[in-house]
């Protein structure tokens, strides 16, 4: 694992095609929150980037800019080479999958999981059949018909994956998906996120508050740190793919555990000493 200088664009690994490039984007809320300092950074197709930092470092408010749900302040975000706004015009799509599920719970699994495709009036026979292909592709298949208040939270969790994947995006926008699972849960929905990661050779930027999923999904961690929110520190995580359970139990996975774990610590004490009088 490489330390890279935050304020170095790319690690020297990374492949020539930029999916995002955020520009010196910053973002000052309204009420004077000063939620990111400028950040740069460049992910290439194919990387799975995790932003890992305490509370408040301004996490999701990046990947809301990256999404174009939120202007910045300053500074630019391109999307595969285009701003976020002209994505439409563009090959490429995203997807944002958001915390909590948030279906309809009087709709069914398969009502649900068409929902990106009836909003952009995509003919019903062609949605259906890529709401069964998305479906299959989380194991859900057997439960199109149900309603969520029938599934788990895991279950629940996958049909909402499963809608963020049915309008076959490249870049998947994650923000905490699994925060509320249990561990068990959690840790076979990672595996499952690096198979359709594989499989799909999607670009995946993951926010998480827990340094075992960053190290067993990335290839590569920013570290940020709060008030206000910056982008302080990078990592590789050069270790092969696909990556089992077995994985965890590795000397190396150990070790980039720990120096993510010191890099936290370091985030986490800026802040409180910044705070203390
Ligand atoms: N709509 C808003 N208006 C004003 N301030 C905001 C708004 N959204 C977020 N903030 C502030 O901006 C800063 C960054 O917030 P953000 O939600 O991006 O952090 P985060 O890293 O995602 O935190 P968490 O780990 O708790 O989810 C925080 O100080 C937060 O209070
Ligand atoms: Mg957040």
């Amino acid at each position: 694992m490489n330390r890279i200088d935050p304020h170095t664009l790319a690690p020297p690994t990374t492949p020539a095609v930029p999916a995002v490039e955020v520009l010196s984007a910053e973002k000052t809320y309204a009420n004077g929150t000063q939620a990111l300092l400028p950040v740069d950074l460049s992910i290439a197709e194919g990387e799975f980037v995790t932003l890992l930092g305490p509370s408040g470092c301004g996490k999701s408010t990046l990947l809301k800019m990256v999404a174009g749900m939120l202007e910045p302040s300053d500074g630019r975000l391109l999307v595969w080479r285009k701003p976020v706004a002209q994505l439409h015009d563009c090959p490429h799509k995203l997807s944002f999958v958001f915390q909590s599920p948030t279906l309809m719970p009087w709709a069914s699994v398969q009502t649900n999981v068409r929902l990106p495709l009836d909003l952009a009036g995509v003919p019903r026979k062609e949605a259906d059949a890529r709401v069964t292909e998305s479906l299959a592709l989380v194991g859900l298949e057997k439960f199109a018909s149900a309603l969520p208040r029938a599934l788990s939270g895991g279950m629940q969790m996958r049909v909402s994956i499963a809608r963020g994947l049915v309008t076959q995006p490249d870049l998947l926008l994650m923000d905490e998906p699994f925060g509320a699972l249990d561990e068990i849960t959690r840790h076979k929905l990672d595996a499952d996120l690096l198979e359709l990661w594989r499989k799909k050779k999607l670009t995946v930027i993951f926010v998480t508050h827990s340094i075992h999923e960053a190290v067993f999904l990335s290839s590569r961690v920013v570290m940020m740190a709060a008030r206000p929110g910056r982008v302080v520190e990078q990592f590789q995580i050069d270790e092969p793919y696909p990556r089992q359970a077995d994985f965890m139990v590795t000397p190396a996975f150990a070790r980039h555990a720990k120096q993510l774990q010191d890099s936290l610590l370091r985030a986490s004490t800026t802040e409180e000493e910044e705070a203390a009088p």
